[in-house]
């Protein structure tokens, strides 16, 4: 049992399960057999090498990659055998921002939060537009509202990115490298627009990082990634202290880095 989870967790309801999940890519697998359950409310890293296949998991429930086999439920939903009406409406209820952080290039920084939520939530314009001015405040944005992608730095595009996926606040929340190749101001920052927004909204939450010491700031839990199987899912001091020289050496190396 996780000592650091409240109760409350041990008996919440299950949002995503992972059941000896397999997928390969050009026959090498990638993941080889990978089980984890995560719990209403919990915040969970998940870290490993890079290439570890940890986009690959997001990719997996927000059901845009097929695994070959294994068993995936998400908010209870057998995910990997729904039509693809359901699946729309399945991916309504999970804001992603993954590590390409791809934005609509036609529409400028506000049109494309506003095009989300637009797309996912039924509030007057005028809230729409207050959310959007306190996610863009949040991630130091505001005053390129009308500029357009092409016109943006990249860690600028990575931040507008953030805040898009946090627009409609649902109930899961996957963030793919949220701080990767930023610097440590921006990355505070959206480190704390993201969980002040979790907070706000009793989010579920997966972030996947290589770096552990933005996962320690986000989460109960951490899931750790090596081939191809979860090799620890355990809170961090746990780990830490555990016997298991990879996870402490990769914490450890993470950490002096
Ligand atoms: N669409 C794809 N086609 C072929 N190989 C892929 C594809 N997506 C990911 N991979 C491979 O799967 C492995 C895991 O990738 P990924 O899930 O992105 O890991 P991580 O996010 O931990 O870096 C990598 O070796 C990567 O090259
Ligand atoms: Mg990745």
């Amino acid at each position: 049992m996780n000592a650091e989870l409240p109760d409350r967790a041990a008996a919440s309801e299950e949002i995503v399960v992972f059941k000896d999940v397999v997928k390969s890519y050009d026959h090498r697998p990638v993941l080889d057999g990978v089980s984890f359950t995560i719990r209403d409310g919990e915040h969970i890293s998940l870290c490993g090498e890079s290439m570890s296949g940890k986009s690959t998991i997001f990719k997996i429930i927000a059901g845009l990659v097929q695994p070959e086999s294994g068993e995936v439920r998400v908010f209870g939903r057998d995910i990997l055998n729904i039509g693809e009406r359901e699946k729309q409406k399945h991916l309504q209820n999970i804001a992603m921002q993954f590590q390409s952080g791809a934005l609509f290039d036609s529409m400028t920084v506000n049109e494309n939060i506003m095009f989300v939520l637009d797309e996912t939530r039924h509030l007057p314009k005028k809230e729409k537009q207050g959310r959007i001015d306190h996610l863009l405040k949040g991630v130091n944005l505001l005053s390129a509202r009308n500029k357009y992608p092409y016109q943006l730095s990249g860690g600028m595009k990575k931040r507008v990115a953030v805040a898009r996926a946090l627009a409609p606040t649902p109930r899961l929340a996957l963030f793919d490298e949220p701080a990767a190749g930023l610097d440590p101001v921006t990355s505070a920052r959206i480190v704390n627009l993201i969980k002040d927004l979790v907070a706000e909204h009793q989010m579920t939450i997966m972030v996947s990082t290589t770096d552990v010491q933005l996962a320690m700031r986000f989460s109960t839990r951490f899931i750790l990634l090596k081939n191809g199987h979860v090799h620890a899912d355990a809170p961090w001091p746990e780990l830490r202290d555990s016997d298991d020289e990879y996870a402490r050496k990769f914490l450890s190396r993470a950490l002096n880095a």
